[in-house]
């Protein structure tokens, strides 16, 4: 008798975890088209655009061309690169900015990206997440803004063994940070596993120069991070869960789990509007087909706007939905002024004017 009542149980388990999965990754999902009326594409962005960090003064920085094992990449063999454009022109311009002092720039692999602003002499300090390749370790690159030579002037590398599988970060510092890792695992069918089965192993690292810990855990599998406008709050995206987890941040850094936010899709990256402190995000809604990209069937774009997350009903709104007919993948969306643009893990950029 128990062996069937154990039997039954774990026919119940795997039968949940295969609905669970199939859920995340999208399956039953079906796209209602969302369109927004004055968008184009962004000439010159054609490998990704995975993340996009815009400045104050609209300059904003592309990262493009990441390389993520089991994801499509249109240009293999081409170095990842940053791209700045300037959200204050009605067409972008991407220039690909040079990295100068830099040594290897063969194996640029960039992902995540963050800004720093000295607050005394207005220095812009960018920090790129990048991933080397062949090994797709995890590094932190800290660069130097030069805007009127249009350069970024490498300063330091951050590393450190409990960031392992950096996806994106926040700069909280001139070197600190918070950082999530997307995996707990090194091997690759262990990642694999991790991503399918409900482990939620994933957390969010403090990092500063003597001082790095864990500060969040027990997220299926962290990905984007930011930071809300009065810098109490750091929210992270949980990609499986469907959530954003919004966090009290503390004085010593450390971090509270204050509640979690169903957006019903893999969002990805997040950031915050500099004036309403709105949430906006690039979402997968089908994630499945991001891992098992078909060209006459390619993953599509989401663009999700959060409204009063603290508030006891956040307001969620689908803002643009698209097949993949147009850009496949989204992972971010910015604004600026009325402008939105959303960016892409491989693909392209849209830009659009928001009204
Ligand atoms: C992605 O997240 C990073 C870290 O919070 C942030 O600096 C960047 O602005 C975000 N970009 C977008 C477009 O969401
Ligand atoms: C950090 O501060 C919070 C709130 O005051 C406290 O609960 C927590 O124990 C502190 N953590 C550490 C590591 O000092
Ligand atoms: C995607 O949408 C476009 C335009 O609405 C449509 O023509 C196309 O057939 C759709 N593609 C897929 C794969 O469903």
């Amino acid at each position: 008798m128990w062996k069937l009542s154990l039997f039954c149980a774990s026919l119940g388990f795997l039968g949940e975890q295969i609905f669970q999965y199939t859920y995340r990754f999208g399956y039953y999902r079906d796209l209602q088209p969302i369109d927004l009326p004055n968008c184009h594409l962004v000439k010159g962005v054609e490998h990704g655009s995975e993340d996009i960090h815009v400045l104050p003064n609209g300059l904003t920085f592309i990262s493009s061309g990441l390389k993520y094992p089991a994801v499509k990449s249109f240009a293999p063999d081409t170095p990842g690169e940053i791209l700045l454009v300037d959200l204050n022109d009605d067409v972008l311009h991407p220039e690909p900015l040079q990295l100068r002092e830099y040594a290897d720039a063969s194996s640029f692999n960039p992902h995540g990206l963050s800004v720093h602003i000295d607050e005394t002499d207005g220095t812009v300090y960018l920090f790129v997440v990048n991933h080397p390749l062949p090994e797709f370790k995890s590094f932190i690159e800290i660069f130097k803004f030069d805007e009127k030579q249009k350069t970024l002037l490498y300063l330091k590398t951050v590393e450190h063994p409990l960031m392992h599988s950096v996806n994106d970060i926040v700069a909280v510092g001139p070197e600190s940070l918070y950082a999530t890792n997307d995996h707990s695992f090194e091997s690759s069918s262990m990642k694999l596993a991790e991503r399918a089965i409900g482990f939620k192993l994933t957390n969010v690292v403090y990092y500063s120069p003597g001082d790095v810990r864990e500060v969040a855990s027990g997220i299926h599998n962290a990905n984007g991070i930011a930071i809300s406008n009065d810098k109490k709050f750091i929210y992270a995206s949980d990609l499986t869960s469907q959530t954003i987890n919004v966090y009290e941040k503390h004085a010593n850094w450390s971090l509270t789990l204050v509640k979690e936010v169903d957006l019903d899709t893999g969002l990805d990256n997040l950031s915050v509007d500099p004036v309403t402190g709105d949430i906006w995000t690039g979402a997968h809604p089908q994630l499945y087909k991001i891992f098992n990209y078909k060209y006459e069937d390619p993953p599509g774009s989401e663009v999700v706007r959060v409204q009063n997350i603290h508030s006891d009903q956040p307001i969620v709104t689908r803002v643009y939905i698209n097949n993949g007919s147009v850009i496949q993948a989204s992972s971010c969306a910015s604004v600026y002024k009325n402008k939105l643009i959303v960016g892409t893990v491989f693909h392209k950029a849209l830009y659009c004017q928001l009204d």
